[in-house]
């Protein structure tokens, strides 16, 4: 069969190598794909927000499956345009997607289903919500409602912060109109743990678990970033913990999105966060997590397209996800200075130490082809993976490759999976 995937980062990379095992793909094309998507698929340069482009695309190159791995595309309503078309998608449609693309829409879904998550109240004018704040809990949070990049959320310690918050989300629109809606949250503490599942509209199975590490720098210091590094599983979400996620927050999801007239086929990615009251969602991805599936996918056993199909499909009650009995490690190699200013364009050297060599991957995140060469094209520029027996195996795996790629101004984190220690 011909494949399509939608997206041009390490996820879709990393959705590349997992679809490319298939004996059951032909042809394998990506819009508009990066420098290390094209060792796999044909790329064409098409923009993933053009939704008619990549029909008509999708069309000519009689496309027996469409994969879409961002969450702006699936947000704005690719899917829904995509099958108008005739064709076959994985991922959520609009109405479905919402469950990202609204913070506020997945609170009341939430309230509403009685899944565990923070206290929270929404406000659409900026007085009503400064109101409120005087009489808030410290430390609070606030999230823009709608997609910002991943930067939409701010944890404020003081009155002060928190009201300049405000006023930049909702009056300066700092965010755009992500801000026109505002929810303010309870500030939870605990560890932080990825699920990403898949679903078929009424059935979800869950894949290994996966942690992030977002912040810029060592130590969970400076900014935020669109992360920094994973590792999978994570030995926090014990058997008991999977148990609890499955029958109080999984199964209740999914029904409730089936319940609200907006069946959900695609992934689902929770965040959730280990508190003393037991665990609690903290967001919700309609999509794969990056770089969580650098770490996940290389990790599964089964056929993805058996998998995706089955979504599609709404059989995914037949399938019995596996994943290998090992771990596996992300280090994002960044350019120095993201995730604010940092240069773009150079060369990357040693890419070819990965060939051959079993259980180590690298990812593309911000890469293109510049003549005989590959250079730096974004601020997170590969993510390099490694499997280990252990994950203490795992992290040394993946640290001893970053060393086999060199290229200026090269930044990475220290302490990727270093809470390992630990557990
Ligand atoms: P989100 O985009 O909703 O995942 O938020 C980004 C990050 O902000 C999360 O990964 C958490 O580290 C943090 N965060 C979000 N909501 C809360 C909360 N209610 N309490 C504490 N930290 C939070
Ligand atoms: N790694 C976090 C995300 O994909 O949203």
């Amino acid at each position: 069969m011909n494949v399509l995937i939608v997206g041009g980062g390490g996820r879709e990379h990393a959705i590349a190598y997992a679809v490319s095992k298939s004996p059951k793909v032909d042809k394998l094309y990506c819009v508009p794909g990066n420098a290390g998507i094209a060792g796999l698929a044909e790329c064409v340069d098409i923009k993933v927000m053009e939704f008619e482009e990549v029909a008509r695309f999708a069309k000519k190159i009689k496309a027996d499956l469409v994969i879409v791995g961002p969450d702006d595309p699936l947000a704005g309503g690719i899917v829904d345009v995509l099958e108008k078309a005739g064709l076959r998608v994985f991922g959520p449609a609009k109405n479905a997607a919402i469950l990202e693309g609204s913070k506020a829409f997945s609170k009341d879904l939430m309230k509403k289903y009685n899944i565990p998550t923070a206290q929270y109240e929404v406000f659409d004018k900026a007085a009503d919500a400064l109101k409120y704040l005087d009489s808030a809990k410290l430390p609070i949070v606030l999230k823009a409602d709608g997609l910002a990049l991943g930067k939409g959320v701010l944890i404020c310690n003081t009155l002060e912060e928190a009201r300049t918050g405000v006023k930049e989300i909702m009056l300066d629109k700092k965010f755009g109109t992500a801000g026109n809606k505002l929810v303010i949250e309870e500030y939870m503490t605990g560890r932080e743990v990825s699920v990403l599942t898949f679903c078929d509209g009424k059935t979800i199975k869950v894949m290994s678990s996966a942690q992030d590490h977002k912040r810029a720098g060592d130590g969970d210091t400076g900014l935020n970033t669109g992360g920094m590094g994973t590792f999978s599983p994570s030995p926090f979400y014990t058997k008991k913990i999977d148990d609890y996620c499955r029958k109080n927050i999984f199964k209740p999801t999914v029904e409730a999105m089936a319940a609200e007239g907006r069946p959900f086929k695609g992934v689902i990615f929770f965040g959730l966060m280990l508190t003393e009251d037991g665990p609690k969602v903290l967001e919700y991805n309609a999509r794969f997590g990056d770089p969580e599936a650098q770490v996940v996918l290389p990790r599964m056993k089964n056929d993805i397209i058996d998998v995706m199909e089955a979504c599609v499909d709404g059989t995914l009650g037949k399938i019995k996800l596996e994943f290998e009995d090992n771990a596996a490690v992300c280090v994002m190699l960044a350019s120095k200075g993201y995730p604010e200013k940092y240069e773009r364009g150079y060369l990357i050297d040693g890419l070819e130490n990965f060939d051959g060599k079993d259980g180590y991957y690298v990812f593309h995140s911000g890469t293109k082809k510049k003549g005989k060469g590959i250079v730096t094209n974004g601020g997170r520029v590969l993510g390099v993976t490694a499997k280990g027996a252990t994950l203490r195996e795992a992290r040394e795996n993946a640290y001893k490759a970053t060393e086999w790629i060199s290229f200026d101004n090269k930044y990475f984190r220290h302490d990727i999976g270093k809470a390992i220690d630990e557990a």
